[in-house]
């Protein structure tokens, strides 16, 4: 059970309230490109607004390593927010200081302060005590709804909670533990996990977390290959990690203890080289010829990953089934896309590439819950404590 303080428990009025928020967002030529988490926090920032809190928000943008840097600075951010609010949002140009300290004492109740990208110093990834405590003088309430951020042990997400008197969850942090956290406790059955992406290596404590709670796992993408040519397959050019095959092997033997279907592409989408409109062949069953490379799940077993898809009441889908952002290697994630969409089943959809292929494939609004974090879903799928929820303030 999600055992911490959430921002709706605890008083606000004319308070001024420190949420960290993941503003980690694209931005190309001065403009948001993707605004998908300044949304998702907005649920969050109105509530603070509507109880005349006086706040500041607070976040890392990109990996400036610890110097102020033009291209990373929060201010395009915070014409976006100011949009979608239809309310001005100040800005700030650092995070902490006497101009900061400034500004927060002429912030009104029901006002917002963007502070400087919290990374422009290189105390907040190292978590140090000192920058912690001055984040932490400027307020008196701290919430945090980074939950991009959670798996990351910094003095904005982690340290600051020593030096505040109550550190809360904000309602995006709170939904994404719950849908996360559902998956690992109490999932409907039967539970399909479709991973995919390139690499093993990123997926692999994920696997092995899920093994004996996941009824079915459908496997594509680069990481396929991998276990492809751990079980003797011929894989030409695709990619493999060749110090995973061992790993990848476990895993399969402890799936088949545990009863775990584990289904990795039957068919593949190949060609000589990723370009756009390659020519491609299908290839049925594992024997990739040397030069090629599988590049997308192919139509049979998209046909069969669909029949599983639909009968299945718990979906996790976790990393595109092939190159999806280079045409036509998007077909195979698209189809997966189509068949969680048409399933009626719980669809948590883990973040990053697989949050971009949901949303390519038109689909998104038809998913459960789509996270907002990438590495910090993974880790929390990987059954680890993350640093940024584990600091938060536990219910009486
Ligand atoms: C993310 O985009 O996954 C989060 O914002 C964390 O960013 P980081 O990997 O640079 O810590």
């Amino acid at each position: 059970m999600f055992n911490k303080v959430c921002i709706d428990e605890v008083e606000l009025k004319g308070k001024r309230v420190l949420i960290r928020v993941d503003f980690n967002v694209p931005v190309k030529e001065g403009q948001v490109a993707d605004d998908t988490r300044i949304r998702e926090s907005l649920p969050t920032i109105r509530y603070a607004r509507e109880q005349r809190a006086r706040m500041i928000l607070c976040s890392h943008l990109g990996r400036p390593k610890g110097k102020p840097s033009p291209a990373f600075s929060l201010r395009p951010v915070a014409e976006h927010l100011s949009q979608l609010l239809e309310a001005p949002v100040r800005t700030a140009e650092d995070c902490i200081g006497e101009e900061v300290h400034a500004a927060v004492k002429t912030l009104q109740p029901g006002e917002v302060l963007l502070l400087e990208n919290l990374r422009f110093h290189p105390e907040e990834e190292k978590n140090a005590e000192e920058f912690a405590r001055a984040l932490a003088g400027l307020c008196d309430v701290y919430v945090n709804d980074a939950f991009g951020a959670a798996h990351r042990a910094h003095a904005s997400t982690a340290g600051i909670t020593r030096f505040v008197s109550v550190a809360a969850c904000g309602f995006l942090l709170r939904k994404e533990i719950e849908h996360l956290g559902k998956l690992l406790t109490a999932p409907e059955h039967p539970f399909v996990a479709i991973m995919g992406g390139a690499k093993v290596s990123d997926k692999i404590g994920v696997l092995k977390n899920l093994i004996g709670k996941v009824d079915t796992f459908l496997l594509g993408g680069g990481m396929a290959y991998t276990f492809l040519k751990a079980v003797g397959g011929s894989v030409g050019k695709s990619l493999v990690e060749e110090d995973k095959m061992e790993l990848a092997r476990e895993t399969m033997k402890a799936a088949r203890a545990a009863k775990v279907a584990f289904l990795p592409a039957a068919d593949h989408v190949v060609a000589e080289r990723i370009e756009p409109n390659a020519p491609t062949r299908v290839v049925d069953g594992p024997e990739i010829p040397e030069g090629w490379m599988a590049l997308d799940i192919g139509p049979k077993t998209r046909e069969a990953f669909a029949v599983i898809i639909r009968g299945a009441r718990t979906i996790l889908w976790n990393g595109p089934m092939g190159v999806f952002e280079t045409p036509p290697f998007h077909e195979g994630t698209w189809a997966v896309a189509a068949a969680v969409a048409a399933s009626g089943g719980t669809s948590i959809i883990g973040g990053g590439d697989t949050a971009a292929a949901v949303v390519q494939a038109g689909v998104s609004d038809k998913m459960s819950h789509i996270s907002t974090g990438g590495g910090a879903s993974l880790e929390f799928l990987e059954g680890k404590e993350l640093p940024g929820i584990a600091a938060l303030t536990d219910k009486q």
